[in-house]
C-alpha cells in the first residue's frame, strides 16, 4: 500500500516526483523518499513523516536531474524510521530500488545477501533486492531484474535504477500491487496510480502481472518476465480528473467526499434503470445461473464489510436467498462449505485488499461463483472475479471511507433488487417502485447535507461530547451495520474508543460500560424494530447515559426516548441506511475537528491494505 512514482524525461524532475508523491500520500505516509540521477551519482533524500517532511530535506538533492523516482511508505517490515524508508541504495551507490508490497521470502533473501558480504542498513524486505542487483548486474539493469525476479516471492511492484544507465527506470510487478505507465511528450512516468502524474499526462498503459517495463524519455517497453519476449499495451485515456485529487474548496478530502455522496449514489444508479426496469450488467452469470444460486456469501474488510452487512439483509429480504457476510481475513481461514450454487460477493473499494482478494480466490478454487464489487476499474479484485459490478464514487482519498460506503450500499441495494427480480421474489412493479425511491436518494442526501439545523445540532454535540472517553453505538436490523460504520468512523479518525452493538445484546455486556455521562448513539429510524429500539433506549436512559438518536423525520415519538434526535428524511426502511449514516459521518468528522486531529490521515491507518 505504499505509493510509487518514477519519471524519465527532459525536465528537471524533483518537483514532479514530490508532487506525484503528494497525490499518492493517501496510500501510506509514515515516511517517504526519492532518488534522482544527479551529476555525481544517485542522489537520495528520505524523511519520516508526510511528504512535506521529505520536501524539507530534499533541498540538497539535485535540481537538474531529469530522471528519478520516489516512494511514500506504509510500514510493513521494519519500523517507521528513516533507515527503513525507500529508496534503498546499494553499498557502491550505483543502484537504487523501491517497492510496494512484500517479499514473503525476505528472511532468505536477506540471509543470502548477508552471506555474500553485504551489509543491510534497514529492517526491510526490499533492501535485499538492491544488493542482489549489485551482485548480479551485467550492464543491463532490465535483464538483471528479469533474472532476479523469479527468486522474489510474494506480491509486489518495484522500480529500479542503475547509475550506469541513467536514462531509464525498470519496473516489474507480481500479484496485485498495481503499476501504471503515463505517456508524455519526450517524457514518461510510472506509478502506483494515475493521480501521481495526471497533472502531466492522461495517456496511460496498465502494466500486467509478471511483466517488466523499461521506461525511458522517448519509449516504454514491456517484456514478459518469463522469457523477455516483447508485450504490447494499448495507450488509453484516463478518465479520472485531477480535480478529484484536490480538495476543491473543502477543508479536507473527507469533508469533500462526504459532500460528494449525492453524486456517488446517483452515478452508481445511473443508467442502470431504464423506464423503471433495472439492468444490472456485469454479474458474469446468466439469469438462469442466478436463479440456481442457493446461497450468497459476502466478504470484505472494514467499511466494505459494513456495506455487505446491509446487503445481507436486503438480499435475504428481496432476493429470498440465504445470505451471510463475514470478515475476509477470518473467512479465508475457515473451512467454508459451499458449492457452485454459492454466489460470493467480494466487496472492496480499492480492489486491492489482500484478505478480500485471498478470500475470493479460495472461494473460486472451491467452485463458487465470485462477483467483485469495487470502485477501481481493472483492480486486482476486479480482474480475479467471474464478474464485476462497479460503484461509481470516483476517487476517494480520505482514509476514512465515506462516499464509497454509500455507493457500496447503493450497489448492494441494486444487487438485492436484481436478485429479487430475476428469482421472482419481486414483481416488476415492486422493482419499479423501489427503484423510483432509490433514485430519490441523491436528493434526500443533498437535503440532509444542506440542513442547517442538523449542522448546528451536530456542532453542539461535537462541542459537548468531544472530550468523552467512550461512545457506545446501538442498532437493530439494518440500523446495526450503520452503527458499526458510525462507530468505526469515530474511532478511526478521533481515536476515541467506540463499540457498536446489537441493541438487544446490550444487556449481555455493554450495559456495564454505561455511566452517568456515556454518549450512546442509536440508529432508530422507522422500521419493524423501532419499538424494540425504543425499549432498549429506555434501558440506556435508566443508567443516566445520554442518548443521541438518528430517527426518521416526522416520527417525534423518539423524543421520549432520546436526549438529542438527529432527523433524516423519510424513505422506505430498506433505503434508510444510506441516509442514517450521514449524520454519523458528520458527527465523527466534527468531533475529530474539535480535537485538532488530521481527519484525512489518521495515525497507523492506510487507505489500501495490501498485506494480511
Ligand atoms: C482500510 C481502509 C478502510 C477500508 C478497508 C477495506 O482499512 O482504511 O477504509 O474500508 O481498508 O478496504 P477496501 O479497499 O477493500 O474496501
Amino acid at each position: 500500500m505504499c505509493g510509487i512514482i518514477g519519471y524519465v524525461g527532459a525536465r528537471p524532475c524533483k518537483e514532479l516526483v514530490l508532487s506525484g508523491l503528494e497525490h499518492l500520500e493517501y496510500r501510506g505516509y509514515d515516511s517517504s523518499g526519492l532518488v534522482l540521477v544527479g551529476e555525481h551519482g544517485l542522489d537520495r533524500a528520505r524523511a519520516v513523516g508526510p511528504v512535506k517532511a521529505l520536501r524539507a530535506v530534499a533541498g540538497g538533492v539535485s535540481e537538474t536531474a531529469t530522471a528519478g523516482m520516489g516512494h511514500t511508505r506504509w510500514a510493513t517490515h521494519g519500523g517507521v524510521e528513516e533507515r527503513n524508508a525507500h529508496p534503498f541504495l546499494s553499498e557502491d551507490g550505483r543502484f537504487a530500488v523501491l517497492m510496494n508490497g512484500i517479499f514473503e521470502n525476505y528472511i532468505d533473501l536477506r540471509a543470502q545477501v548477508t552471506a555474500k558480504g553485504h551489509t543491510l542498513t534497514s529492517d526491510t524486505d526490499t533492501e535485499a533486492l538492491v544488493h542482489m542487483i549489485e551482485e548480479e548486474y551485467d550492464g543491463d539493469i532490465a535483464e538483471t531484474c528479469r533474472r532476479i525476479f523469479p527468486r522474489l516471492e510474494g506480491h509486489f511492484a518495484f522500480l529500479a535504477m542503475a547509475i550506469d544507465e541513467p536514462d531509464r527506470i525498470v519496473a516489474a510487478r507480481l500479484a496485485w500491487p498495481p503499476l501504471v505507465v503515463g505517456r508524455g511528450e519526450g517524457e514518461n512516468y510510472i506509478a502506483s496510480f494515475t493521480p501521481a502524474f495526471l497533472e502531466q499526462t492522461r495517456m496511460i498503459q496498465i502494466v500486467d502481472e509478471s511483466e517488466l517495463v523499461i521506461v525511458t524519455a522517448d519509449n516504454v517497453e514491456f517484456r514478459a518476465i518469463a522469457d523477455g519476449s516483447p508485450r504490447e499495451h494499448e495507450i488509453e485515456r484516463a478518465d479520472d480528473s485531477i480535480e478529484v485529487a484536490a480538495k476543491g474548496g473543502y477543508e479536507s478530502f473527507m469533508l469533500k467526499e462526504i459532500h460528494e455522496q449525492p453524486t456517488a449514489i446517483a452515478d452508481t444508479i445511473a443508467e442502470r434503470f431504464h423506464h423503471g426496469e433495472l439492468h444490472l450488467d456485469g454479474f458474469g452469470l446468466s439469469d438462469d445461473d442466478l436463479r440456481e444460486i442457493n446461497r450468497v456469501l459476502i466478504v470484505g474488510c472494514g467499511t466494505a464489510l459494513h456495506s455487505g452487512l446491509v446487503g445481507r439483509y436486503l438480499i435475504e429480504e428481496w432476493g429470498g436467498v440465504a445470505t451471510e457476510a463475514d470478515v475476509a481475513s477470518e473467512w479465508r481461514y475457515r473451512n467454508g462449505v459451499f458449492d457452485p450454487k454459492t454466489l460470493v460477493l467480494a466487496i472492496s473499494q480499492s480492489g486491492e485488499t489482500a484478505d478480500t482478494l485471498a478470500a475470493m480466490q479460495i472461494a473460486k478454487e472451491r467452485g463458487a461463483r465470485v462477483v467483485a464489487v469495487t470502485n477501481i476499474m481493472g483492480s486486482a479484485i476486479a480482474r480475479a472475479a467471474d464478474g464485476v459490478l462497479y460503484t461509481r464514487a470516483g476517487l476517494e482519498i480520505g482514509v476514512a471511507a465515506s462516499k464509497t460506503f454509500t455507493a457500496q450500499v447503493t450497489l448492494m441495494t441494486l444487487i438485492a433488487l436484481h436478485l429479487g427480480a430475476v428469482r421472482g421474489h419481486l414483481s416488476p412493479e415492486d422493482v419499479a417502485l423501489i427503484g423510483g425511491e432509490l433514485r430519490e436518494l441523491p436528493d434526500l442526501v443533498q437535503q440532509l447535507l444542506d440542513d442547517k439545523e442538523l449542522d448546528a445540532q451536530l456542532d453542539m454535540l461535537a462541542d459537548r461530547f468531544c472530550h468523552d472517553r467512550f461512545f457506545l453505538y446501538l442498532g437493530r436490523h439494518l440500523g446495526l451495520p450503520i452503527c458499526q460504520e458510525g462507530a468505526l468512523k469515530l474511532k478511526e479518525i478521533s481515536y476515541i474508543p467506540t463499540d457498536a452493538y446489537a441493541a438487544g445484546e446490550m444487556k449481555h455486556g455493554p450495559i456495564a460500560l454505561l455511566g452517568e455521562d456515556t454518549p450512546v448513539v442509536a440508529v432508530a429510524t422507522d422500521s419493524h424494530v423501532f419499538e424494540k429500539m425504543a425499549s432498549n433506549l429506555e434501558e440506556v436512559r435508566a443508567r443516566g447515559a445520554h442518548v443521541i438518536a438518528v430517527a426518521t423525520a416526522g416520527n417525534t415519538s423518539i423524543e421520549a426516548h432520546a436526549e438529542h434526535v438527529l432527523y433524516v428524511p423519510r424513505t422506505r426502511p430498506e433505503l434508510q441506511p444510506i441516509l442514517a449514516v450521514i449524520p454519523l459521518q458528520l458527527l465523527a468528522y466534527k468531533i475529530t475537528g474539535r480535537l485538532g486531529l488530521d481527519v484525512d490521515r489518521p495515525r497507523n491507518l492506510a487507505k489500501t491494505v495490501t498485506v494480511e
